[in-house]
């Protein structure tokens, strides 16, 4: 029985149960998993606003430039509407179909052009490789198996184009279990330094009461 975490709902495996599986053999992370959490209310981990960490960033004095960004499992798109509110040319995936649902007409009502894409993110290359500026990463990475945490990194450094940077808010909290499963700012510096230059690995001072003390904003740029 997994520890009932802020996205568990009865449905979550210990990553110990998931090591043997891929992503698509497991029920609890498929894609309609996912889709009947968006179904059956309110997900618990939609945070209704865009990652405090991503606010702060863009209104920092070390704000990436504009550009196209690749938001990953972006589900209710919060954080794919707020970068395309600040000028980035957004690609929003998601495998659930509520999810892209709900993004959708919030894009057409303020008026931002978005590609939204119904995908599974272990799909987008080699079709999109190389693409990005920007990929925006927000609670995907502690979604899907560990098992296929390196397959991400790679996947993250496949989407960028040269130089690229990778925005990310990793969930470091140290439940068992999962979904969410969570990390280490250790355990991901080594996951993501061979592909990537770590700018920034920090713990965020602003998370909403509910991720306190459990957040780590990484920038890191492909090497
Ligand atoms: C915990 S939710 C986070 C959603 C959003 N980033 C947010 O912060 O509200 C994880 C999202 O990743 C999506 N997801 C998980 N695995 C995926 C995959 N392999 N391909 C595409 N989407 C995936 C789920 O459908 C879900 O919308």
């Amino acid at each position: 029985m997994t520890a009932q975490t802020p996205f568990s709902q009865g449905s979550g495996q210990s990553s110990s149960q998931s090591s043997s599986q891929s992503s698509s053999q497991s029920s609890a992370l498929s894609a309609t998993a996912w889709e009947q959490r968006y179904q059956s209310g309110t997900p618990r981990w939609d945070l209704g606003q865009p990652a405090p960490a991503f606010k702060t960033l863009l209104e920092s004095a070390d704000a990436p430039q504009v550009g196209s960004a690749i938001a990953l499992g972006a589900g209710r798109g919060h954080d794919a509407l707020f970068f395309a509110q600040q000028g980035f040319a957004v690609t929003a995936v998601d495998f659930a179909p509520s999810a892209i649902a709900a993004l959708e007409p919030q894009a057409q009502a303020q008026n931002l052009s978005l590609q939204l894409l119904q995908r599974d993110i272990f799909d987008l290359v080699p079709e999109f490789a190389g693409q990005f500026s920007y990929v925006i990463e927000h609670t995907c990475f502690c979604a899907i198996d560990p098992v296929l945490r390196p397959a991400y990194a790679q996947l993250a450094a496949d989407l960028l184009a040269p130089g690229g940077e990778l925005l990310a808010v990793f969930f470091t909290h140290q439940r068992p279990g999962g979904p969410p499963f969570g990390t280490t700012p250790a355990a991901v510096r080594q996951l993501f330094e061979p592909l990537f230059e770590v700018i920034a690995l920090e713990p965020v001072a602003n998370s909403m009461p509910s991720r306190r003390g459990e957040e780590h904003f990484g920038r890191m740029k492909k090497r």
